[in-house]
Parts: structure tokens; sequence; C-alpha cells
């Protein structure tokens, strides 16, 4: 696994989250790439739940989702959300936050088209989080969405897309026995620049 120094971080984390996700991807789990989304509602509730990383790079890191379930209210309310991600296996955690910002269409458009057929009807038949009386409804809209594509190319639903978390705070953390983990913060100071912490874990 790649090494990197607690003493001496890298001006940017980038490298190291790239390869500490390339490492996590390599396990043998069924989500490797889960993370957890912590938003806070507009009335100031936390809520957090799980999505999957569907890129990164210096811009920050993407998900894809329903741009009107309470995830996305929350995000538009504050502007920000709270990344985690955690390799039990490898005793590992990063954590990020920062500014939330929808990804560019094209880019939701080509990783809608990208999905599976059956996908892509439920994500124009959920209204996420809004409530459903049965299961047999939630059927009977995706039956309908295959109507009324019969067998068509599915656009991206309008509601729906990627979301950008942009790097303003990332923590690496590194698990070793009786607690004397390593931890190091990046906190972003401009365009492209970060200052590094070691702090106590
Ligand atoms: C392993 C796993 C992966 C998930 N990935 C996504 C995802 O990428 N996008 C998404 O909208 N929901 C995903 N979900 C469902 C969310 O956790 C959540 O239930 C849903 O997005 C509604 O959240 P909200 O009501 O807070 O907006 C996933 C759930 C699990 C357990």
């Amino acid at each position: 696994m790649t090494q990197f120094d607690f003493d001496d971080p890298p001006a940017s984390p980038l490298a190291w989250m790239e390869a500490w996700f390339a490492e996590g991807d390599a396990l043998d789990v069924p989500n490797p790439n889960a993370m957890y989304l912590a938003t806070v509602d507009a009335d100031g509730t936390p809520s957090v739940r799980t999505v999957l990383r569907r890129g990164f790079d210096k811009r920050g890191v993407v998900f894809y989702t329903n741009y009107e379930s309470r995830k996305s209210l929350a995000m538009i309310a504050s502007g920000r959300a709270s990344v985690l991600f955690h390799w039990d296996q490898t005793d590992r955690q990063i954590r990020i936050e920062g500014r939330i910002s929808q990804v560019e269409p094209e880019v939701s458009d080509a990783y809608f088209a990208a999905r599976h057929p059956e996908s892509q009807l439920g994500a124009w038949a959920s209204q996420q989080s809004k409530s459903l009386s049965n299961r047999s409804q939630f059927e009977q809209e995706v039956e309908a969405m295959r109507v009324k594509f019969s067998g068509a190319p599915v656009p991206r639903p309008p509601f729906w897309g990627g979301y950008r978390v942009s790097l303003d705070a990332v923590e690496i953390w590194q698990g070793h026995p009786h607690r004397l983990h390593d931890r190091v913060r990046w906190t972003a100071s401009d365009e492209d620049g970060f200052a590094a912490t070691r702090l106590y874990p």
C-alpha cells in the first residue's frame, strides 16, 4: 500500500486521497466507494445517509441523486455538506467538508446514459424522500415510465443529476493499535493551495 508521511504531509491531499480511493476500490467489499453524506436542513437538523462516490478530482467528490430529495433541499439551503469515507479493512478514514454545486449537465447526462435501463426508469419514477403509500404504487409508476419511453433511450430526468462537494477541508486518519492513530487535516487556502496541520488523534 502507498505510504505517506503524517509528519511531513504533502502540500495537497489529492494524491493521498487518490491512492486511498484506489486502494479502497480494490478491497473485496460490496460498495468500497460508499460514502456518508452529512447535511444540515434549513431548520438546523443534521442528517446523514450513504451515497456512492462516482467521481473525484481537485474540484471535489461527485455523487448522483435526486435534486428534489431531502439531502438536496438541505444542500440548497446551506450550500454545504460533509462527506466521510471509512474502510474498516485498512483502518482508514477520510473526511471532507465543502461547498456543494451541481455537476455540469453534460456530465450528468453521460453518467445517466451509462446506467442500467431499469435504474433509469427508477430515477424517473422515484420522488425520492417523498411519502409513498405502498410498493405497488412505485412499481406501477416504473411501469408507466416504461410505457412512456417505450424502448427509446431514456433521457436524464431534469430533477436528477450529480453534485460535487468541494475540498474546503480534508482530514486523513490512519488507525494504529492502542488508539495511537495518525491524523492530518488540510484546509484550502486559495484556488489551488492547502495548509496541512497534524492533529492529535
Ligand atoms: C450502499 C448504498 C448506496 C447508496 N447510494 C446512493 C446514491 O448514490 N445516491 C442516492 O441518491 N442514494 C443512495 N443511497 C440511498 C441513500 O442512502 C438515501 O436513502 C436516499 O438518497 C434518500 O436520502 P435523503 O432522503 O436524505 O435525500 C444509497 C444507499 C446505500 C445503502
